[in-house]
């Protein structure tokens, strides 16, 4: 790897690197999210025919929120992370016999996909771990893991609102996850503004035009939290 290549290891924010953090995350999270119908819901969004034809490649997979429901519907799911510590709690809820998924410890920027072109990439939560720069290299690697046509879904939090209207909008927004899931989680969300790297909506867009991408469809209940079904319009070739 060139010596100016990201470093994926030296991660950003939130350590989810950390045993402690990564056998903590369900119960945190399972308070202000249903995984389930988190799964419903983007399926829904994304209208997939014949999915039990279909291969998926999750990328940030985490402790498997989508993967768990997925390996139900997929004929195939690579799950994808950085963090073994994360993979680990993926793979103790999905058992053996869930034999259609594949563990992978990578990341955005290092995995190969050694099998056939995916139908569906996805990735929730994750992408903006990466600084923009490193999330075009990661986006036009998505295009290059997907077949011609296919549809790429990224969830995560992208900022829908007026640059000059951030600080009350940000408040506000950590306010709300306080209430819900507490102090501790409200510090997790100050971190990922300050420290992490969540970008703005026409950004992203770009960004994905750049990588050979067509926004489809975009929704957001909050101007926050946002999910896109973008089609690989274009083959881009092989990014680094
Ligand atoms: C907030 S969690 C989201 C996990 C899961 N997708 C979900 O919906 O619950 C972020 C995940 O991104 C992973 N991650 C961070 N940087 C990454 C990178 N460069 N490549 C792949 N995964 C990464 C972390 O290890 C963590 O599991």
């Amino acid at each position: 790897m060139q010596s100016w290549h990201y470093d994926e290891l030296r991660h950003c924010g939130v350590d989810y690197a950390k045993a402690e953090e990564a056998e903590a995350y369900d119960e945190q999270h399972k308070k202000f999210r249903d995984y389930e119908k988190e799964f419903g819901e983007m399926m829904a969004f994304l209208e997939l025919e014949d999915a039990g034809n279909k291969t998926l490649i999750d990328l940030g997979c985490g402790t498997g929120a989508t993967a768990f429901y997925a390996a139900e519907v997929f004929q195939k799911v690579y799950a994808v992370d950085i963090s073994e510590a994360m993979i680990a709690q993926a793979r103790k809820k999905l058992g053996a016999e869930n034999a259609n998924v594949a563990f992978v410890q990578a990341g955005f920027l290092g995995y190969e996909h050694e099998g056939e072109p995916a139908a569906l990439v996805m990735t929730k939560a994750a992408l903006h771990h990466l600084p923009d720069f490193w999330k075009q290299v990661a986006l036009l690697r998505m295009n290059a893991m997907l077949k011609p046509g296919g549809l790429l879904y990224i969830h995560d939090v992208v900022f829908q609102f007026g640059p000059r209207e951030y600080a009350e909008k940000i408040e506000a927004w950590i306010a709300g996850f306080e209430k819900v899931a507490g102090a501790a989680f409200r510090a997790d969300v100050e971190t990922h503004i300050r420290d992490e790297y969540s970008t703005f909506g026409w950004v992203l867009e770009g960004m994905l035009e750049k990588a050979g991408f067509m926004v489809e469809k975009r929704r957001s209940n909050d101007g926050f939290v946002t999910e896109y079904a973008c089609r690989k319009v274009a083959e881009m070739g092989t990014a680094v």
